[in-house]
């Protein structure tokens, strides 16, 4: 991982000649990426859109048809949708080549650029076709997040609030309100864990921290991710960690953080993408749940049981009235 400015990303990528960029970014930094002028470049817009088999296939033919060979690799500039759709090329074509990222959103730089997992969506749902296949590096450029909109930027520290509840040098680093340290931190806490575990054998599945409601969550409404996961995270600890909850209420305030809860939820829909989670053994899905700043419990929970906890609960019974 290097921090990197853009006109030292323009050096570092001068030699690499297959490039999947963010149509929106080759539009906004004109200048800047001007280097990829003689380059292969495959131009994507909307990038979560191109998260499908269609195409996959495309950026296939479009490398195939330019002769990539073994030797060269692929460089991703833009957003965790594309880096995981660039990520998922490489790691099949010629039976895997090596790759690059360049993150330029927050949501990726602090999460989705790092730990190699890539993939498209399938129409059963998200991310469940695809591979563990690492970056060989990532250039993370602060300058991009200059022309973040700020709901992307909302999404980015949702999720970025799930590293303060893991992390106690990110809550830390937070509570100082430095948010470059703060993003050096939260990439450093999930590189450690991805390290540790790099198929989510056991300590990775921390990272989960607020995704199980998350997901259900992003799916019935179109939230974005990452506000989708605070929102997770907030109903967890509402549920099951309320001693921390007002730690979430500064951490939104310092972040300037201000999402609504959604008015209503469709129930029979929400229950149903908790029963297809990844995670679910039998009747009961596994939470991920803060006991304290920097510590967590693993801990199975019966469906049943968690429709009364959140069907009763005061704040959350109107979303299913
Ligand atoms: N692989 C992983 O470990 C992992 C982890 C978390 C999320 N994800 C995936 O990441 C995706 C969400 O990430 P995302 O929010 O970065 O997605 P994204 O790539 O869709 O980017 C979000 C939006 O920001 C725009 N954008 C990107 N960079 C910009 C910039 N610098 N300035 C202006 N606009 C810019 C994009 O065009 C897009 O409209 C989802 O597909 C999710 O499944 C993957």
């Amino acid at each position: 991982m290097a921090n990197i400015s853009l006109v030292g990303l323009k050096q570092e990528l001068a030699d690499e000649k297959f490039f999947i960029v963010d149509e929106k970014l080759v539009d906004l930094y004109t200048s800047e990426l001007d280097f990829l002028k003689d380059k292969h470049v495959l131009t994507l817009k909307d990038p979560e859109s191109h998260k499908s088999m269609a195409s996959f296939e495309k950026c296939l033919n479009f490398f195939l048809a330019a002769q990539i060979t073994r030797s060269d690799r692929i460089v991703a500039i833009g957003g965790g949708a594309l880096s995981d759709l660039a990520g998922f090329v490489a790691s099949t074509i010629l039976r895997g080549i090596d790759w690059i990222v360049v993150p330029t959103t927050l949501l990726s730089i602090i999460d989705a650029s790092i730990g190699g997992k890539t993939g498209i969506n399938s129409k059963y749902g998200k991310n469940l076709i695809g591979a563990f296949h690492m970056p060989v590096k990532s250039f993370v450029c602060l300058e991009f997040l200059n022309t973040l909109p700020k709901i992307e930027q909302d999404s980015g520290r949702g999720e970025l609030t799930k590293y303060a509840f893991l992390d106690k040098s990110v809550y830390a680093a937070l509570k100082e309100n430095d948010l470059d340290r703060t993003i050096d931190l939260c990439r450093r806490c999930k590189e450690e864990i991805v390290e540790k575990d790099f198929k989510e054998g056991g300590e990775r599945a921390k990272l989960n921290l607020g995704h199980t409601f998350g997901h259900a969550v992003e799916k019935i409404t179109g939230i974005p991710h990452g506000i989708a996961v605070a929102i997770g995270l907030e109903m967890v600890l509402d549920l099951y960690s309320d001693h921390l909850r007002d730690e979430l209420v500064w951490m939104k305030s310092t972040l300037e953080l201000d999402y609504e809860l959604p008015q209503k939820l469709n129930a029979q829909k929400f229950w149903e993408l908790l029963f297809m989670d990844k995670k679910r053994k039998g009747d009961e899905l596994m939470f991920i749940i803060p006991k304290e700043i920097g510590d967590v419990e693993y801990r199975y929970l019966n469906l049943e049981q968690l429709k009364q906890g959140l069907s009763s609960h005061d704040k959350y019974k109107s979303f299913f009235a």
